[in-house]
């Protein structure tokens, strides 16, 4: 039995020694490699005696300090360190190890990902290279030198500029770089192999050139293209938005097909997953398009945020995650639609974040401790992290945030910080005291605003009350209100706003409240008609909110904001949705003003994809007590056939205009057509009619686009059992050799809500393309079976074992993945009776499984200890 430790953010202390520079060399060979590691140390706590070097898996050869060969007596090794007596203020320290790529299933530290060798080091796989130490204020200058054979290798890549090239003797052949910004060694990176590439270049603000390059595997290079043309439109966003300029002579994207997460922002030398930068029309989707230039964005955003100022320690995670985020989406909003973009991340952050801020593993944007910190890449740290900058955004408003952003930048340049130096640039720009909002950085858990109104015709005023509940957090003690910036409207009858006028208020610009009382009454006046509410528009504070006298069709009909317009459309839904299992009819109003959404010519075909989905499973799930997947599946099919049926004639017409089947353009409104004709296909697809299932055969065998293919593909799965099996078989024999694309298939088949899909999953484990070393694959099969409600939910209580049965498997090959995978048990605490005692016994299995993982014990303990 492992001892599974906590670390506590209150136990922080500097680090006694510090490391100048780090000389690297690997020698890359068949089986292993051998790396030679010499540091310049140096003292800073002047009472230190002992250097604490950490490394895991490492074969320790030779050890020089100052020049003098160490014999084992004279360190301590134990499985996780090497402690070496030292006490002097400065030495040099010289040693040789060997690591297994091959091996390294966990793929953390340096690995094998196909044929290339490629690192992972964020946040602790450099000590699975070499023995360092290893955390994130330790910030030394890399130089790096790569010797591998020539013909198997021919690309050598580490972080920073290129300072030289050799060949050797062997067949070998050598480069060197060196990388002139200290950095943590978590940024640390090396890829070597036998890659394809693409090379364009950028010329910074500043006139200096920059040469771009995206290496792949060979015959993959022209599906690179979106992705430069991405990392070019960041570099030039980035100068223009936050005048930050790229500091390197070279900008070099790597893509892996074996990767744990998305991607990584080595300095200078970008490690990703396959998935988020190759892409061309007939593979990949409209959504997968956008994904690319998103990450892509976020990774070279870190090379200020993230890289440049760095984080002090783990928990101070969010600093760079959250804020990197943040000038993600920001970025995103700017290059497409900027309501698209908010609606589609506030979808996220409420059917991830919200979820989880709700459950067992909740914790703040910055916890206080943790047992893995792989386990707190989270909804949390990154979508409310970036919130929590979005709410500091709109309170200073555009300019002052940048003057914010500005001050961060020059005081911090070069350091290792925390959200505390962040929040104090912030400070110095904000109109208000910050205290009370810094609680969004050590409270958990969604707070609710309960808003009620009293309209006074006599004196033409609205009172409105703001309750604002915070719920008790995981350790299940009380929390305090939160502050927030609040957006907010009063219409009249023809939509237009009344100004805001109110003497008891923080008016922070003309329609932003600044709310920090747990209970507040304020008084509008000059109202001269009982008002309709528009509340939180654009999503200004991540909070849910409850009101009872909220007109939700002259919203849909007549809302200007674009959230607030979306928002009164899912709102009605939930309410439709949730009388009907209450066992009442569909209310006709409802459908009517679908229907008017759906009939109206005006609203952009994007927007309108996007405010005519149905509220979703997980969003009906989490309002449940006891979960119910069934009783919401039925009312949700239920009511896409109610208006399917009415508005039959309407949405054929519709989707005959929309079918377009050999457009592949990536630009918004083909991609808004595309969206709003699958959107309303699903819908005329709940009924069974054979017109419709023709037509969507059609869209699948005729599309050129992979976005139609594949929805296609979906509908016909969930709908016309008969006729999938020949469109599966097709999709099989066009793709199975493009893992990217298989994901796709494997996606499908274990999201299906049909019958059976449990043993088709159990099937598909023993396909030829499936691979359970390969992350991609395993979140595309076992990933999606876990996320399938209906599937996974499903009475027998075989879904929960078959994945208690992989997070156990995967566990020994890679526990960030298998932890991941554990996730799917979160609502351990809502089960009915029969379904709770089924989970407890794969619950209980998985822990007391021998050499669990940290990662894995601690989600899975957590749950176990929430009820
Ligand atoms: N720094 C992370 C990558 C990372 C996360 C490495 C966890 C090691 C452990 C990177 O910047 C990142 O956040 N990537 C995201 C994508 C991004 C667009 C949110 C990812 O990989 O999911
Ligand atoms: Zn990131």
């Amino acid at each position: 039995m492992q001892d599974h430790k906590t670390i506590y953010f209150k136990d922080y202390l500097p680090s006694p020694y510090s490391v100048v520079s780090c000389a690297l060399e690997f020698i890359i060979e068949e089986s292993s490699t051998r790396v030679e590691n010499i540091m310049e140390i140096k003292r800073c706590d002047p009472n230190a005696k002992e250097l604490r070097l950490d490394g895991e898996m490492l074969d320790l050869e030779l050890i020089w300090v100052n020049d003098i060969l160490y014999c084992e007596e004279m360190y301590t090794k134990t499985e996780e360190a090497l402690i070496l007596p030292l006490d002097c203020n400065s030495a040099r320290i010289r040693i040789i190890n060997r690591i297994y790529p091959d091996q390294n299933t966990a793929l953390e530290g340096l690995y094998r990902s196909g044929g290339i060798w490629c690192t992972q080091n964020e946040p602790e796989g450099f000590r699975r290279i070499t023995y360092f130490i290893d955390r994130p204020d330790v910030m030394a200058k890399f130089t790096t030198k790569i010797i591998a054979n020539k013909e198997t290798c021919p690309v050598l890549l580490s972080n920073g500029n290129l300072r030289g090239t050799a060949t050797l003797e062997n067949g070998k052949h050598m480069s060197l770089w060196e990388d002139p910004i200290p950095k943590p060694c978590y940024l640390f990176a090396l890829v070597a192999g036998d890659l394809g590439s693409i090379t364009d270049t950028f010329i910074t603000m500043s006139g200096k050139k920059v040469d771009l390059a995206i290496y792949c595997d060979r015959g993959n290079e022209n599906k690179c293209h979106h992705a430069m043309r991405s990392l070019k439109k960041s570099m030039e966003w980035d100068e223009y938005t936050y005048g930050c300029e790229y500091d390197l002579e070279v900008y070099n994207i790597v893509a892996v097909d074996s990767f744990n997460m998305g991607a990584m922002e080595n300095k200078g030398l970008n490690i990703f997953n396959s998935h988020y930068v190759l892409a061309d029309e007939e593979t990949a989707t409209d959504t997968d398009f956008m994904g690319i230039e998103s990450v892509i964005a976020h990774e070279y955003f870190h090379n200020w945020t993230g890289n440049r100022i760095t984080c002090r320690n783990w928990f101070e995670l969010t600093l760079k995650e959250g804020l990197t985020v943040f000038r993600d989406q920001s970025f995103s909003a700017d290059m497409n639609s900027e309501l698209t973009q908010r609606l589609d991340d506030v979808r996220a952050l409420r059917e991830r974040q919200f979820v989880e801020d709700a459950g067992p593993t909740s914790h703040p944007i910055k916890p206080d401790h943790y047992m893995e910190i792989n386990n707190f890449y989270t909804a949390t740290v990154y979508e409310k992290g970036a919130e929590v900058i979005r709410m500091m955004h709109t309170l200073l408003g555009r300019e002052r945030f940048r003057t914010a952003m500005d001050r961060y930048f020059e005081n911090f340049d070069g350091q290792a910080v925390g959200t505390e130096e962040f929040l104090w640039a912030m400070e110095t720009q904000s109109p208000v005291d910050l205290t009370q909002f810094k609680r969004w950085y050590s409270q958990e858990r969604t707070p609710t605003l309960r808003i009620s109104v009293q309209y006074r015709p006599d004196s033409a005023e609205l009172v409105m009350k703001i309750i604002q509940n915070v719920p008790k957090n995981a350790q299940n003690k009380e929390q305090l209100p939160y502050a927030m910036p609040f957006k907010m409207a009063l219409l009249a009858p023809d939509g237009s706003e009344y100004p805001l006028i109110s003497d008891d208020i923080t008016l922070l610009h003309e329609n932003v409240l600044w709310i920090e009382n747990q209970i507040h009454e304020i008084c509008f006046k000059e109202i001269s008609q009982p008002p309709r509410l528009s509340l939180n528009r654009g999503f200004s504070a991540p909070v849910i909110i409850e009101c009872d006298t909220i007109d939700y069709p002259f919203l849909m009909a007549n809302e200007r904001d674009g959230f607030v317009r979306f928002e009164a459309a899912h709102r009605f839904g939930i309410e439709t949705l949730e009388s009907m299992m209450a066992g009442n009819a569909v209310n006709e109003h409802y459908i009517e003003s679908y229907g008017a959404m759906l009939c109206d010519p005006t609203v952009d075909p994007m927007f309108k994809s996007q405010i005519l989905e149905l509220p979703t499973i997980t969003t009906l799930m989490q309002r449940q007590e006891i979960i119910d997947v069934a009783a919401i599946v039925k009312v949700q099919e239920e009511l896409k056939r109610v208006i399917a049926r009415r508005y039959f004639t309407e949405l054929q017409t519709m989707i005959n205009a929309l079918f377009d089947p050999s457009n592949v353009l990536i630009d918004g409104e083909s991609m808004g057509k595309r969206a709003l004709k699958n959107r309303l296909l699903g819908l005329v697809m709940s009924l069974d009619e054979e017109s419709i299932r023709y037509l969507c055969i059609r869209q699948y065998r005729e599309s050129l686009s992979m976005s139609d293919r594949l929805s296609a593909l979906d509908l016909l799965e969930n709908y016309a059992p008969n006729d999938v099996g020949e469109a599966l078989n097709d999709f099989y024999s066009r793709y199975k050799d493009q893992t990217l694309v298989m994901n796709k298939y494997f996606g499908v088949c274990a999201s299906s809500r049909r019958e059976g899909t449990l043993g088709r999953v159990w099937a598909l484990q023993n396909d030829p393309a499936y691979d359970p070393k390969v992350p991609n694959l395993v979140r595309a099969l076992i990933g999606s079976f876990a996320r399938n409600p209906v599937a996974f939910y499903e009475v027998s209580g075989e879904g929960f074992r078959f994945v208690a049965d992989k997070v156990i498997e995967i566990d020994a090959l890679n526990p960030q993945i298998a932890s991941g995978l554990a996730g799917a048990f979160k609502n351990y605490g809502k089960l009915s009776v029969l379904q709770k005692a089924q989970m407890a016994m794969e619950l209980e299995r998985i822990k007391n499984h021998p050499d669990l993982s940290n990662n894995v014990f601690e989600i899975i303990t957590k749950i176990l200890e929430a009820e």
